[in-house]
């Protein structure tokens, strides 16, 4: 083996450092001068990036750290790599070093502690053991309140968030699109389903119906002991349009607490003040007589009156008729929530006002009725939170979340906030979500927005986002109390979010 300086006077400081532990795998030496929360490596065994090790503290005992930068240091120079160019034989002295992050140790008293002196140069690093990361990391395998969402990256160790923290912590899932929030938001709502909890989820796209149905497991070197099922039993859909979603029951509103500027804002109407008038006179006659009315209704008096001009009024509610969301009897909050049970609000088909309007009532209505405990405590899913809880902009619904994101724990009443655009998203709900799970991001204001509201995220993590595989998620929040590097699990259930192929791929 080639020898440094650096290593060479570690060497001779401790030259009876052998290998004490047969049982560990040493990778490498510490060199140069040491600091308390990190330090530098000679790589002499496998090591590799984001991989945790053990150094042993005088003091403190065993020590987890993690592997957070590795460099391969040679002496070849750019002449002499243009002599390599040009074919000819140049002897290349090379040393692998690697910055190591220290995570620290559990005391007696079971608390994360770091070292308060730093190791010795010439101390031995050794590849983690799992009993070790699981100890210093605190994390509990096959609990009975664990949401089971994927195995550490590089280990065999199960990473379970605690359902209970979930709830009443808050979650945001973010990453590009195609980043896997989906996906790992239905592994996170199986793990729910299975302990009865109740969840409601917005589904814009109708991607959550095929939960139902029995997925397949693909092949791969890692055993995740996931067995495929579906959850046709615990699922119950509603949907705005059954016209295009046809396993759903349909959603109804009544019109009753809609006034004529709640109406007025559907519409496409822009100027909302040469209506206002007459469309509140034809409210007020309609219920003067009816307690349960239609928009027929109110178009009908409307069409009676000649005098006034309503016909681009009487044309916007007729086409808000047409997407048949309201009627005399809406849907009863006690059908759409119901104990232990996932529902799912399929909004496809659905234009985005209309979309905003019943995600609002829906999201006040968990919150008023959570309130007084008429239903159970829950998990509210919002896909595409970015449309309902803007950052710039007001939707209809932005206050509710707003309410749900700062006293919803109060109450029972968890939040998981899923997007794409972490920047677009409400900071005031969703610097709320205490638990995070950040798949690929590349966006540099997403980026900015996430490493702002991730605790304890070093610099090398958050630079990590950017460079995750697809199915590898940064986990923090709940009871996993630094960020993690999870390979989310497969999926029990059918993932209905596939990439539509416009071509489509040759099959060998
Ligand atoms: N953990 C994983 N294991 C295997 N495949 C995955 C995993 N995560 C995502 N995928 C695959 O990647 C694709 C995109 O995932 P997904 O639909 O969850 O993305 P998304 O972030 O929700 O995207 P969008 O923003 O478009 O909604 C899917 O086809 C899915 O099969
Ligand atoms: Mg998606």
């Amino acid at each position: 083996m080639e020898t440094d300086s650096a290593v060479d006077t570690t060497e001779s400081n401790a030259s009876h450092k052998i290998n004490k532990y047969p049982d560990l795998e040493c990778v490498g030496v510490i060199y140069g001068n040491v600091g308390t929360t990190s330090f530098n490596c000679r790589a002499t065994g496998n090591m590799e990036r984001l991989q945790y090790v053990q150094v042993e503290h005088e003091t403190d005992g065993w020590v987890l750290g993690i592997v957070s930068e590795m460099e391969r240091k040679t002496d070849l120079s750019i002449e002499r790599a243009k002599m390599v160019s040009e074919g000819e034989v140049v002897p290349i002295e090379e040393k692998v070093t690697a910055k190591v992050d220290i995570i620290g140790f559990r005391d007696e008293r079971g608390l994360l502690q770091t070292p308060r002196t730093p190791f010795r140069a010439g101390d031995l690093v050794y590849k983690a053991k799992d009993t070790l990361i699981k100890d210093v990391i605190g994390l509990k395998e096959r609990t009975d309140t664990g949401a089971y969402i994927g195995l550490l990256l590089g280990h065999d160790i199960r990473v379970e968030i605690d359902i209970n923290a979930l709830v009443q912590k808050h979650v945001s899932i973010l990453a590009k699109t195609g980043g896997g929030k989906s996906f790992l938001c239905g592994a996170l709502i199986e793990e729910l389903m299975k302990h009865d909890v109740t969840v409601l989820i917005i589904d814009p796209h109708g991607e959550y119906g095929s939960m139902r149905e029995k997925g397949s497991i693909p092949q791969t070197t890692r055993n995740f002991e996931v067995t495929p099922r579906g959850y046709a039993d615990k699922i119950i859909e509603f949907a705005t349009d059954t016209n295009v979603n046809k396993n759903a029951i349909p959603l109804k509103f009544t019109l009753a607490n809609l006034e004529a500027r709640d109406l007025l804002s559907l519409t496409n109407i822009k100027n909302v003040r040469a209506y206002l008038t007459s469309l509140r006179k034809a409210i007020d006659s309609v219920r003067s007589i009816k307690k349960e009315y239609t928009l027929k209704d109110i178009i009908n008096v409307l069409e009676a009156d000649e005098e006034t001009q309503n016909a681009a009024l009487i044309a916007e509610l007729e086409y808000l008729d047409e997407i048949n969301i309201f009627a005399a009897k809406g849907t009863r909050i006690d059908e759409i929530v119901v104990k232990g049970k996932t529902t799912i609000i399929n909004l496809k088909g659905t234009p985005p006002d209309i979309q905003e309007l019943v995600v609002n009532r829906i999201a006040t209505a968990l919150f008023e009725l959570r309130k007084v405990g008429k239903i159970p405590p829950m998990m509210l899913v919002v896909e595409e939170a970015h449309n309902y809880c803007p950052q710039q902009g007001l939707a209809a619904s932005s206050k509710i979340f707003r309410t749900i994101a700062s006293e919803g724990r109060k109450f029972g009443l968890g939040l998981t906030i899923i997007s794409q655009r972490a920047a677009k998203v409400d900071k005031n709900v969703l610097s709320q979500c205490n638990t995070q799970m950040i798949l690929k991001v590349t966006n540099p204001n997403d980026l900015k927005a996430i490493a702002a509201s991730v605790e304890g995220l070093t610099a090398g993590l958050a630079d990590e986002i950017q460079r995750l595989p697809i199915g590898v998620a940064l986990v923090v929040g709940g009871n996993i109390q630094m960020p993690l590097l999870v390979e989310v699990r497969p999926r029990e259930s059918k993932h209905g979010g596939e990439s539509v192929e416009i071509v489509p791929s040759k099959r060998v």
